[in-house]
């Protein structure tokens, strides 16, 4: 059956609706024509009937204009309108089609077949605008449904991003602990080794090159002095002989067999002390050297003589790295430990704990400095870099352990502008 079209004429002139209602029921049945004759009374009717089009006046005496078309069309949004207008009156017509009425006919020059199929069109068009609108709008709550999901995903990406980054950095963080432990464990390890094997074969082979030594001495004395090259024989045996004591004398110190002497030195006494061992390096290779002490240094406990050999280590260190005309800043100076920073700590296994004072020796160098690549293992016996000039590579770590009987801290440090500087603490 077909569905009969329901329009509501909203219309106050009586005559006009009774003609418009003719026009239209002569020229189309099947149309069930409503008539109100105010907007209120029209609005009441849509509010409680469905209707399939609006005809409106839009000159009825208490419409604004516009006004009573807005209400409408904000009350029933999917029914079309066609409004209806006087011959001096479309541009009020025109901007009711602008703000969305499906179409308008002049009133007085209604032509019947004209107004039915403008209403049809008017139906028709409105039902293709609702779908589309419809369309759209699942469209748009779709998108906007996706959007969600996809912002939902992108935040949880992220998050799992961010904890992976932090399981990576925690990660790192445990493997540079672990790396450094253990590096720490094998450097423990060699010195236990080196200073176990250090006495004993020191003590077996030190009677032994005394003997070879004092052969080398008696051959030297005894045979003819005009045979050159017994004489170099014997000056390369003597040579040899010394250095493998000097070694020996090296792993006699490192293994620290003999007992610490400590007493009270005055920090400027000891280092002025040292230097008049080195002097004569000083001057053959025009060292310029400066110093920066600093005034009232408090006393520190020291074996003497062995904080004599740490400075003399380092110091010949420098030399060797300088070459001629170098430059060596020996400064010391004394405070109170204030941050953790320092390398105090409040733990009882810390070198220092805050509050300590301290004295601090800094020798700064302007030579090349210590390449990255083996600053750490500067301080492994053996490690040198000067194997052909004879060094036995023992000289750091000696005075690592010498100031570790001290309960100090030596650090190495490269300066940036090259060079080096080499720290070292004790307690005051
Ligand atoms: N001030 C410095 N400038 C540059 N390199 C240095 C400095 N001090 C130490 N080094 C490097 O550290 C290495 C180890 O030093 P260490 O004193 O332990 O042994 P060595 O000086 O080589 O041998 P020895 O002490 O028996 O003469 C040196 O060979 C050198 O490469
Ligand atoms: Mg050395």
């Amino acid at each position: 059956m077909i569905e009969r079209t329901k329009i509501l004429m909203i219309e106050d002139n009586k005559l006009m609706a009774k003609n418009l209602r003719d026009v239209l029921e002569t020229v189309q049945g099947g149309m069930d024509i409503a008539w109100e004759p105010d907007p209120a009374q029209g609005l009441r009717y849509l509010a409680a009937k469905p209707v399939d089009i609006v005809l409106l006046d839009l000159i009825l005496p208490d419409s604004q204009g516009l006004e009573t078309f807005t209400k409408i069309s904000l009350l029933s949004p999917s029914v079309p309108i066609i409004v209806m207008t006087g011959v001096d009156d479309e541009t009020v017509a025109v901007s009711a089609v602008r703000s969305g009425a499906q179409d308008y006919i002049v009133k007085g020059q209604v032509d019947g077949q004209v107004l039915v199929k403008s209403i049809r069109y008017a139906i028709e068009r409105k039902r293709i605008e609702e779908d589309l609108r419809k369309a759209r709008s699942d469209l748009e709550y779709k998108v906007q449904e996706r959007t969600e999901e996809l912002i939902d995903i992108n935040e949880n990406l992220q998050k799992e991003i961010d904890e992976r980054r932090k399981a990576e950095e925690a990660l790192k963080v445990a493997y540079e602990q672990l790396k450094l432990a253990q590096s720490q464990l094998v450097y423990s390890e060699k010195m236990e080794t080196v200073g176990r094997l250090a006495s004993g074969v020191a003590h077996e082979v030190k009677n032994p090159l005394a003997i070879l030594l004092q052969c080398v001495e008696y051959l030297q004395r005894n045979l003819s002095k005009d045979n050159e090259k017994i004489t170099r024989t014997l000056e390369f045996m003597s040579e040899a002989v010394m250095r493998a004591d000097s070694i020996i004398k090296g792993m006699l110190d490192f293994s620290s067999v003999s007992q610490m002497e400590l007493s009270d030195q005055g920090p400027v006494e000891l280092i002025e002390n040292a230097l008049l061992f080195i002097k004569h390096e000083i001057d053959l290779h025009h060292i310029n050297l400066e110093k920066a002490y600093a005034p009232d240094l408090p006393a520190i406990k020291v074996d003497k003589n062995r904080i004599e050999h740490v400075f003399l280590n380092i110091l010949m260190n420098a030399i060797d790295a300088m070459g001629d005309n170098g430059k060596i800043t020996i400064r010391i100076k004394s405070r109170v430990l204030d941050n953790v920073g320092d390398g105090a700590g409040r733990r009882g296994a810390d070198t220092f704990k805050l509050g300590d004072r301290v004295v601090i020796f800094e020798f700064e160098d302007n030579g090349p400095g210590i390449p990255e690549s083996i600053l750490e293992k500067v301080f492994d016996p053996f490690f040198t870099t000067k194997h052909d000039k004879g060094g036995t590579g023992l000289g750091l770590s000696i005075i690592k352990n010498i100031m570790e009987m001290h309960h100090g801290r030596i650090t190495l440090k490269n300066r940036e502008q090259g060079g080096v500087i080499a720290t070292l603490t004790f307690r005051a």
